[in-house]
């Protein structure tokens, strides 16, 4: 059963769909490798999608919403359900982008079969164009396996925010040259299985420029230098949301702070009885 659906603009709140504009595709982004940079940026609700669309070539579900929509403390918890929710909520807010959606920790590791099932459910459930799981060599038969049945993939290589438990941390990675050597043998093998896209994450500049010049598909760092062919953002983090910033994001808002202040403004109407005011009432004509 499919769970995305068409806005009705005559009683949403969203803006109208803009008369047919086509969605950009797989083949196309895979063909902008070394060309003009890809942009991507992360996106869990329809609204914000709308929002961001019209500016970015692919909108990425990321499980990170995790920690940015449900407080939780990592990504490990995060479960398919969540990810088909809002992966059909960020479809139906798109109408340019193609939508990834990313795996889930548990829904693809412990054999290819199980990967299918579940980016197969992912496709169905939300109409996103493709997946994106974490994982170097160890994954790529199961890219292999899901690219051979008609499923798009896009492999995440470097920093894997699902492994936090194996890796002690969030720190870069690739520090030492066995470490270096890893993640360039990883992003090869992602590569060569099939992967149309590569995400980049926390990793030197130097390694994401051979990381690039040695795949087919194009890269798209996170807090890996300006050298991959694109980068993404987890949105709210460069909206300005949360206090924290980490060194590889570029705030372009203060958002928590206007957020903070419309609120303590309505509080303040509220009880001194200034809102509502005439323009908000109903009255009989
Ligand atoms: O979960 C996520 O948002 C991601 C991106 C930051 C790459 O994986």
């Amino acid at each position: 059963m499919s769970v995305t659906h068409s806005l009705d603009t005559s009683t949403s709140r969203a803006n109208p769909v803009p008369s047919p504009m086509k969605r950009l595709t797989v083949p196309k982004l895979k063909a902008m490798k070394g060309g003009e940079p890809i942009v991507m940026l992360t996106a869990y609700t329809a609204r914000m999608a709308q929002l961001l669309d019209p500016h970015c070539d692919i909108l990425l579900v990321g499980d990170s919403l995790g920690q940015v929509i449900y407080g939780l403390p990592s990504t490990v918890p995060v479960t398919l359900e969540m990810m088909c929710a809002h992966g059909a909520a960020v479809v139906r807010g798109s109408w340019h982008a193609v939508v990834a959606v990313d795996m889930p920790f548990g829904s693809y590791e412990a054999s290819p079969e199980a990967a299918f099932a579940s980016a197969s459910r992912i496709l169905k459930e939300t109409g996103a164009a493709a997946v994106k799981l974490e994982g170097g060599e160890a994954m790529a038969p199961t890219i292999a396996f899901l690219v051979a049945r008609g499923i798009p993939v896009i492999g995440h290589v470097g920093l894997t925010p699902q492994a936090v438990n194996l890796l002690g941390g969030y720190g870069a990675r690739g520090r030492s040259e066995a470490e270096a050597a890893k993640i360039l043998a990883d992003a090869r093998a992602v590569s060569e299985a099939g992967a149309f896209l590569l995400v980049v994450e926390g990793v030197m500049e130097e390694i994401a420029a051979e990381v690039t010049r040695s795949v087919a598909c194009p890269t798209i760092g996170i807090g890996a230098s300006a050298t991959c062919d694109g980068q993404v953002l987890v949105t709210e983090d460069m909206l300005g949301l949360f206090e924290r910033t980490p060194r590889f994001v570029k705030r372009y808002d203060d958002i928590a702070n206007r957020v903070q202040d419309a609120a303590k403004s309505y509080a303040a109407d509220v009880r001194a009885r200034r809102f509502p005011g005439e323009e908000q009432i109903y009255r009989a004509k």
